[in-house]
């Protein structure tokens, strides 16, 4: 492919976005959150009581959906339906909910479809759960993310009692990330894996800056 993707798979809350905004900002690329997709379309669903069950509500819902990014600051910032929804989709009903939505074969055709044209001729770094395995098996450079489930448990907390989420315990939020790791590994439908060529970063130990330089060292030689 003529366009550099680099695509950052693993579990949930490991510090795949962090590294994807730092990676963009530093090379100048275009960052996509892909999770945030997957929480839009989970949030449009429960606001509109689609029926997981319905094949054909899901497919008239998904026809009904439009998302879009606006990038300030290689924040993910993303619209449905033209509102606003960043927050929204951060907050615990939409955590709890979309691992179920993004199990759904229809829901991930449509956004694997919409992920391949971003891609189609910038430079993105892209976070996920499957974008090294089925949205651009091709991407010049992979990483897959762990961390210890505790440690990630902690950090997400901090996050959202800083954000003033206060209606929440560590172990609701360790809870969930239990639910959505075991729920995306073993999901019928592209499920979270490792790409046989990603390059592994468990990053339970080490600084944001170390990830960085470790990255840029592998991106490095495709630049
Ligand atoms: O990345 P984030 O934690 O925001 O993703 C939320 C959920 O969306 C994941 O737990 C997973 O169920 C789903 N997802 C997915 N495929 C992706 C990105 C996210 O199935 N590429």
């Amino acid at each position: 492919r003529k366009n550099m993707v680099i695509a950052i798979d693993g579990y949930s809350s490991c510090g795949k976005s962090t590294l994807a905004k730092a990676l963009a900002k530093k090379l100048g690329f275009i960052y996509i959150d892909s999770g945030a997709m997957y929480r839009a379309i989970t949030l449009y669903f429960l606001r509109n009581h689609v029926d997981l069950e319905n094949h054909d509500a899901i497919i008239d819902a998904l026809q009904h959906i439009e998302l879009n990014f606006h990038s300030k600051d290689y924040e993910s910032h993303i619209t449905l339906n033209g509102e606003e929804v960043s927050e929204e989709i951060r907050l615990m009903p939409v955590s709890e909910a979309v691992s179920p939505v993004s199990a759904i074969k229809e829901v991930r055709q449509e956004m694997v479809k919409q992920q391949q044209r971003m891609g189609k001729s910038k430079n993105i770094v892209m976070d996920g759960r499957d974008i090294g395995t089925a949205v651009f098996p091709d991407a010049q450079v992979k990483f897959f993310m762990t961390a210890d489930p505790k440690i990630r448990a902690e950090r997400r907390y901090k996050e959202m009692v800083a954000k003033g989420d206060q209606n929440i315990t560590l172990e609701e939020v360790f809870e969930n990330l239990a639910h959505r790791d075991y729920a995306d590994t073993t999901r019928e439908e592209s499920p979270l894996t490792r790409a046989e060529d990603a390059i592994i970063l468990d990053n339970t130990d080490i600084t944001e800056e170390e990830q960085l330089n470790f990255a840029l060292e592998k991106v490095t030689p495709f630049l």
